[in-house]
């Protein structure tokens, strides 16, 4: 089934045609228009600029990405959550096409499709070229069918533990009280001068820096299930919240405390460490890589305390702080040791950012129950849960 989708809910205008169907999918072409380069000025989103960017890539997009290619059958788009003036442009653009090719339309929940994106594989030149030698990075990714699985999704404006009965059927098991993973990561990297988005950055000075260097707290691990909540037979629902509002504030202390001229760490004078040995003051990669590992340490354990309770056939990492090597390597490590049997999956690289195949994949599901949504009532939701129903006007 040929789905266009189209996903604008945040920095990156995405349009993309993909062939889904039972075995797999196929992105068949696909373009997205990133706007960093203009929010890096500014340190972050500026939802004025991002609408006005949007409007400006999306006609543009839609007609590269479907020159030459047969209609599709369905458009799926982004309808929340997200900035509304980002969600607007989509949208609208979507009902418009959706009635001049009157073809049906399906409103999708951008943390559905995250989901999905682990779905998406990369060999679309195969297919739309019709190649016959294998591109040697090429990666097949199967459709998820072994359920429940247990979704964890991070990424700038979410952090979500999430679990998935079956496509389309979602629970909600945590979230974060405060700042999303990415959020931190794009907030401290700030502190340090270093550009938006900031995730990137840190993992990549992180690579070669101490993780030992410097203890982070690990927000809200303590707060195990009493044993009073256990003999009562339930959980504490707190168990499976985040909370990273915490962490960044102790990152910006021990900044202020060091007097770190950030990206001149000037080292403090050090007193002789025990026997005489030396210990080496903290740089600005120790600074990343303690910083980081108490992120993904975080993340690692809750997914695996609310693993061992819902007893999962599948783990799914995605959103865009699942292109962390450090928590893409350390989870899969994880599931193999302490969940044994669990499968465990992820977004190739490049679908771990907003993207629209992921949109288009996620609304494969929908039209196979013809589960549509109206170009007349759809609306968008900038605050939708992925376990609510998708926003109409009533
Ligand atoms: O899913 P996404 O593209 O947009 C939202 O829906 O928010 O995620 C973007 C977020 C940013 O906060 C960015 O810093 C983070 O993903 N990110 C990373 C890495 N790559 C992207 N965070 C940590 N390590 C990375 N390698
Ligand atoms: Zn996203």
């Amino acid at each position: 089934m040929l789905i266009l989708g189209i996903e604008s809910s945040c920095d990156d205008t995405s349009v993309a045609l993909v062939n889904c169907g039972e075995q797999g999918h196929v992105v068949i072409s696909e373009k997205t228009a990133s706007q960093i380069e203009i929010h890096k000025k500014y340190g972050g989103v500026v939802p004025e600029i991002a609408g006005r960017m949007h409007a400006e890539k999306i006609v543009p997009l839609i007609e590269e990405v479907t020159k030459g290619h047969p209609r599709p059958e369905a458009i799926a788009v982004t309808s929340g959550p997200g900035l509304v003036t980002g969600l607007i442009v989509g949208t609208e653009a979507a009902k418009t096409l959706a009635l001049a090719w009157k073809i049906p339309l399906i409103g999708i929940n951008h943390i559905e499709g995250h989901i999905h994106s682990v779905e998406i594989s990369n060999n679309k030149l195969l297919i739309s070229q019709n190649e016959t030698v294998k591109r040697s990075d090429e990666t097949t990714q199967r459709p998820i069918t072994n359920f429940p699985a247990l979704c964890l999704v991070v990424s700038g404006g979410h952090t979500e533990l999430i679990l998935m009965s079956d496509h389309g059927d979602y629970k909600i098991l945590g979230k974060t009280k405060d700042d999303a993973a990415g959020e931190c990561f794009d907030k401290v990297a700030k502190l340090l001068d270093l550009p938006y988005p900031g995730g990137p950055k840190i993992s990549q000075l992180a690579e070669t820096g101490r993780a030992t260097a410097i203890e982070f707290p690990r927000p809200m691990l303590g707060r195990r299930s009493s044993a009073t909540h256990r003999s009562e037979g339930r959980l504490d629902r707190d168990n499976f919240d985040f909370s990273f509002a915490g962490l960044k504030t102790s990152a910006l202390y021990w900044l202020r405390d060091n007097q770190l001229a950030v990206t001149h760490i000037q080292p403090l004078p050090q007193p002789a460490g025990v026997f005489g040995i030396q210990i080496e003051p903290p740089t600005i990669n120790d600074f990343c890589a303690s910083f980081e590992t108490a992120i993904v340490e975080t993340l690692i354990v809750k997914t695996l305390r609310a693993a061992k309770y819902y007893k999962p056939k599948t783990i799914i990492l995605a959103g865009g702080v699942s292109a962390n090597k450090k928590l893409r390597l350390g989870l899969e490590a994880s599931v193999l040791n302490d969940v044994p049997g669990c499968e465990f999956r992820l977004a190739l690289p490049e679908y771990c950012m907003d993207n629209a195949a992921m949109i288009a994949v996620a609304g494969y599901y929908h039209a196979l129950k013809k589960d549509f949504s109206n170009w007349q009532t759809m609306k968008v939701d900038p605050n939708w849960k992925i376990d609510a129903r998708s926003p109409q006007s009533s």
